[in-house]
């Protein structure tokens, strides 16, 4: 089988992703902190909301560092889904997530650096830092100096609803961490696409099966080979399935 490397996570993702990641733990361990001050007693109020401050402008000039490298690259397409192949890609990820996983089946996407990502991945995160990640800056920015801010406060409906919003989306963020975790441990190994978020590196185990491509069970492609007289070339693919592809 052909294990390869594939360099998928350039430096400035890879800082910008674990500031991040910290970033956000951070807000969401001093937001509950701020919010249930009376049920929880591990910081004083002020030493939480000075915290979760300083917290959420590193998080906002993170996110500036996210938004200029995606867009001086153009790197940034790889975050967005192609609505022609969309429908049947995603119903493919969804199949293999659901059910095909849990057989063994092989991953329907293949990773490259042009594109990293799986339907789904696209659809989750260009909504998460396009939408629900400035939505929360931006609320959050608003809280924190409500007179300086009052007139887009005003806009939004007043204080009340721009607190909602900011209570709410903190709920998705501790969530959201929960599940980003799990579907990341979703690998060739549970740790798999973690320390590709260090070492930028991520193994290539398998292949994807394109249009003239078949996974089969082990040794039936060199049983296929045998009978037609080498028609099928081997791939490579997951343990027990490699992947053939039809020769003239
Ligand atoms: C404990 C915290 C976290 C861990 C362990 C973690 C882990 C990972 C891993 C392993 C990947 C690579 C696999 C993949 O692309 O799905 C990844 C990618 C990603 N994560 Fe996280 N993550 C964490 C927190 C966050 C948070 C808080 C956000 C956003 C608010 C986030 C947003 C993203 C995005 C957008 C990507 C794709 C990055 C890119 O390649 O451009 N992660 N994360």
């Amino acid at each position: 089988m052909n294990n390869s490397k594939i360099y998928i996570h350039p430096a400035p993702v890879r800082i910008w992703h674990w500031i991040n990641a910290i970033g956000i733990i951070m807000l969401v361990l001093t937001g509950m902190q701020i919010r249930f001050a009376e049920q929880i007693n591990i910081l004083s109020l002020q030493k939480a909301i000075s915290l979760h401050n300083y917290t959420g402008f590193v998080v906002l000039a993170d996110y500036l560092l996210w938004l200029v490298y995606y867009f001086s690259t153009g790197k940034i397409q790889i975050y967005i889904p192609d609505l022609r192949t969309f429908p049947v890609k995603a119903f493919n990820q969804i199949k293999f997530y659901g059910y095909g996983i849990f057989k063994g089946d092989p991953n329907p996407h293949t990773m490259t650096p042009e594109n990293k990502f799986n339907p789904m991945q696209q659809m989750a995160y260009i909504k998460l830092m396009f939408i629900v990640l400035p939505a929360q800056i931006f609320s959050g920015l608003f809280l924190w100096q409500v007179k300086r801010f009052g007139d887009y406060i005003d806009l939004l409906g007043g204080i009340k609803i721009v607190d909602t919003i900011h209570v709410l989306l903190f709920f998705f963020f501790a969530a959201f961490l929960i599940v980003h975790c799990y579907l990341a441990t979703l690998g060739h190994t549970p740790l798999a696409h973690f320390k590709a978020m260090f070492t930028g590196y991520e193994e290539h185990h398998g292949h994807a099966e394109m249009p003239g491509e078949f996974a089969l069970p082990e040794n039936a492609a060199a049983r296929a080979n045998s009978l037609t007289g080498n028609k099928y070339a081997v791939l490579d693919g997951l343990e027990n399935k490699p992947v053939v592809k039809m020769t003239n």
